[in-house]
């Protein structure tokens, strides 16, 4: 049977569709049709949407409140090693297998002098950090950084302060990191004890340059040229850096996606991705307090990695480029609780309690919608951070005996443990439920469709092993789907756990840390058509053998 046939006969199934669709805009362009009955899809390894490029699946790590400083830096407590690292921590992350982690922020980057942060700690200033109001005593900086996300198997992605600081500044840091030596500062780097460059290959053009809220915001123009020149200059160190523009921070910045486009416009020939941030939260102006709406908010996501790149597009044909930038969506996660007043200000402190989110079951069922969102558009967006990655908006919480998972450490882990290879193209048919725009903040203000089945199939051909990735957004009840395995055909199933129970608002806690965990669940039998009854509220991994 030839491809398009079995597509033909997959789209004449799908019964329904048609005038679903008429008023929907969302479902096709994320490869879903409406239809009755229980979801539908068919996999065939030949419609490929994307080769995963792991960096997809990075954190991100920030001088931020206790994320540093006692999250991965704590000396004296007995849980540290000799360079004062928590080795809880280390033991965590290197599991987890995170491909990539973003330093040093964030915000903090916009007024940080990396000079301060290397050398003799004895040396080291304390300065009061601006983007936080919290002491910063230096003493862990870049050079801990490296040494730090080599114990952990992990990959460094820096930032450069585009704030206060100037192009001078931030080409001295690459060649501090990457130099050999015999200039200034590569010379400096091995006076401090690191003979060998830290080869750091990816590298953000500041942070948020877009927000009133950052030090020495700018406008989309003068920031595009001061990327640039900096590129530029860099570029003669080492042209095969991969450099990230600022693109907007929201989608609800009143400059969205004209700001991505001027930049853009100044820098496209000097870059290689453009940056989105994104913060989901179940609030009244967001979602109106509704889950449903809540657990669709992964499309919004999707959207705006698809409108960003259009933008892409849209320069590339201006300059008549052959180059298509690709996407880091390197701040992305829920985020609505500890948002204001003590949560976000450090009042002078040292490593304050900030951005400490607990996160919820509801949360983690969302985060893993962002999941196979990022997976969905692996062929556009390269890199990506789950902001972040310990006490601070976290899916992993330190105190000073101990660890705590967080609900969203789970779909974050499944995705680090199993999605490998390729991700494939599906055409998906599920019963869908409608969103309304209501009265809800613009960038969320919808009349749609939304599916109730969200899924994503990865296939490794080297291992010989499929991941299935299911979210069902029903509240009320078990969907099944039906999967149709024309090539490959699943012949084991090695795992399948689901993250689902009671209580949307269950929490874990150092005294109750198991309250949200994953639990097995019955899968079918490996074979050319497999269903699977997700339970309602649920998301659920699946690991085949093939
Ligand atoms: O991740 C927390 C903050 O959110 C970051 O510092 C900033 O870039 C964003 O606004």
């Amino acid at each position: 049977m030839t491809q398009n046939s079995t597509r033909r006969r997959f789209l004449a199934r799908l019964g329904t569709a048609g005038a679903t669709l008429a008023t929907a805009s969302w479902l096709p362009g994320f490869g879903y049709a409406q239809t009755s009955g229980p979801a539908r899809t068919i996999v065939d390894r030949r419609h490929v949407r994307a080769d995963l490029d792991r960096r997809l699946l990075g954190a991100f790590l920030e001088h931020l409140g206790r994320a540093i400083y006692t999250g991965v830096y704590d000396p004296g407590n007995p849980l540290s090693n000799d360079q004062g690292f928590r080795t809880d921590v280390i033991a965590e992350i290197s599991n987890m297998n995170v491909p990539i982690i973003r330093y040093p922020g964030g915000n903090f980057v916009s007024g940080y002098n990396w000079l301060d942060g290397v050398g003799p700690k004895d040396q080291r200033p304390t300065v009061l950090e601006r983007a936080w109001n919290s002491i910063e005593t230096n003493q862990f900086g870049t050079n801990e950084f490296i040494d730090w996300c080599r114990l952990v198997g992990t990959e460094p992605l820096l930032g450069f302060n585009m704030g206060t600081g100037t192009p001078e500044q931030a080409v001295a840091y690459v060649e501090y990191c990457n130099f050999p030596s015999g200039t200034k500062w590569s010379d400096l780097r091995r006076a401090h004890g690191y003979d060998d460059p830290h080869n750091v290959r990816y590298w953000c053009l500041g942070n948020e340059m877009d927000g009133p809220w950052q030090m020495g915001t700018m406008p989309a123009r003068e920031y595009g040229r001061k990327a640039r020149d900096i590129a530029r200059q860099i570029r003669v160190i080492d042209p095969s850096l991969q450099l990230i523009a600022c693109g907007s921070s929201s989608p609800n910045m009143p400059t969205y996606l004209e700001w991505d486009r001027e930049v853009l416009e100044e820098c496209y020939d000097q870059v290689d991705g453009i940056s989105l941030h994104n913060y989901f939260g179940n609030t009244e102006p967001l979602t109106g307090n509704d889950t449903s709406r809540y657990l669709a908010m992964n499309l919004d996501m999707e959207r705006q990695m698809q409108e960003i790149g259009a933008v892409c597009d849209y320069v590339q044909g201006l300059r008549k480029s052959p180059k298509r930038l690709w996407l880091s969506f390197d701040e992305w996660n829920v985020w609505y609780r500890a948002r204001t007043g003590d949560a976000v200000n450090g009042r002078r402190q040292f490593a304050p309690s900030l951005l400490e989110e607990p996160y919820n079951l509801e949360d983690a069922l969302l985060v893993g919608g962002f999941v196979n969102a990022l997976l969905r558009q692996a062929d556009r967006t390269k890199v990506a951070c789950l902001a972040q990655i310990v006490n601070v908006i976290a899916p992993l919480t330190t105190s000073p005996t101990g660890l705590l998972r967080q609900t969203i450490y789970y779909p974050y882990l499944w995705s680090l443990k199993y999605a490998r290879g390729r991700v494939l193209d599906l055409q998906v048919a599920s019963e869908s439920y409608e969103i309304r725009a209501g009265n809800l903040q613009a960038d969320f203000a919808r009349n749609d469709l939304v599916p109730f089945i969200d899924i994503v199939v990865t296939h490794d051909s080297e291992r010989n092993e499929a991941a299935v990735f299911m979210l069902n957004r029903d509240l009320d009840s078990d969907r099944e789907i039906v999967i149709d395995w024309q090539d490959p055909v699943p012949s084991r199933v090695l795992n399948c756990e689901t993250l689902t129970g009671p209580d949307l608002k269950a929490i874990n806690t150092f005294d109750a840390p198991d309250r949200v965990a994953p639990e097995p669940l019955d899968a079918p039998r490996p074979g050319r058509s497999m269903t699977f009854k997700l339970p309602k509220a649920s998301y659920t991994v699946a690991h085949l053998a093939i």
